[in-house]
């Protein structure tokens, strides 16, 4: 579903991804793991078109999206939820949504209600601005903005990060279902090796702009591979 194969993305002078190969197959859970700084969400941003791509290419169901804006991405299928969640504070948490819905006008009006499904808890914060919600329900409020659009495949940059436990259990529920019942591919990053261990099917691990290991989920139980992650 997702194919990324030499990609090299710089800022400036700066080069921060050297050569990146990744796949995600359709239905897959693919989590990209390493330590803070080695260019996780630089890879997502280019992806997602956010950043542009010195070399290489991204391929997605099919076409080479390499040179597509953003919101061709979006409309292709490709949902992303970006780090830090990013929602709109000034807005409404229904608003939030709304302008969603406005990026994928061919999504089935019932996409909100299956969103909010996953989240019934920001049912009743509709009318909230997303700026008074706490860290965890900005954090769900995004992932059902990305789910507005009906993606096929989510990208999901450490949903857990800096959330509070109950919320993050209920975020690892949530992806579980998107994954499972969806059907929906998943390209996690995310740092916490024990959620990554209960979700993922296959693991990417970058280390300094380059994939330094690859596999198996159950691969993540190997010592060799802890030491790549451990800070
Ligand atoms: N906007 C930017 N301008 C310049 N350098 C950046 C920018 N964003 C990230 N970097 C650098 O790129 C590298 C990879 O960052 P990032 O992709 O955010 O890593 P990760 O998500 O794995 O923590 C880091 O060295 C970071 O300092
Ligand atoms: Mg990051």
């Amino acid at each position: 579903m997702l194919s990324v194969q030499g990609l090299q993305v710089s800022y400036g002078r700066a080069q921060v991804l050297f050569g990146v190969d990744l796949e995600a197959p359709a239905g897959s859970l693919v989590c990209l793991m390493g330590r803070n700084g080695v260019g996780k969400t630089t890879l997502l941003k280019a992806v997602m078109g956010v950043l542009p791509v010195r070399a290489g290419t991204v391929r997605f169901d099919g076409q080479d999206i390499t040179r597509m804006k953003t919101h061709e991405r979006v409309r292709l299928g490709l949902g992303y939820v970006p780090q830090g969640h990013e929602t709109f504070p000034q807005l409404t948490v229904g608003e939030n949504l709304q302008v969603a819905r406005e990026a994928a006008p061919n999504a089935r009006p019932g996409a909100l209600d299956e969103a909010l499904d996953l989240f019934p808890a920001l049912r009743g914060l509709l009318r909230r601005r997303a700026g008074f919600l706490s860290g965890g329900q900005q954090q769900q409020l995004a992932i059902a903005r990305a789910l507005v659009t009906e993606p096929k495949m989510l990208l999901l940059d450490e949903p857990t990060e800096g959330i509070q436990p109950s919320i993050v259990l209920e975020i690892e529920a949530a992806i579980r279902s998107l994954h499972e019942q969806a059907g929906l591919a998943i390209l996690l990053v995310e740092q916490y090796l024990e959620l990554a261990l209960r979700l993922a099917d296959q693991f990417v691990i970058l280390d300094a702009g380059e994939v330094v290991r690859a596999g198996d989920s159950e691969e993540l139980h190997d010592e060799s591979v802890r030491r790549l992650l451990a800070v």
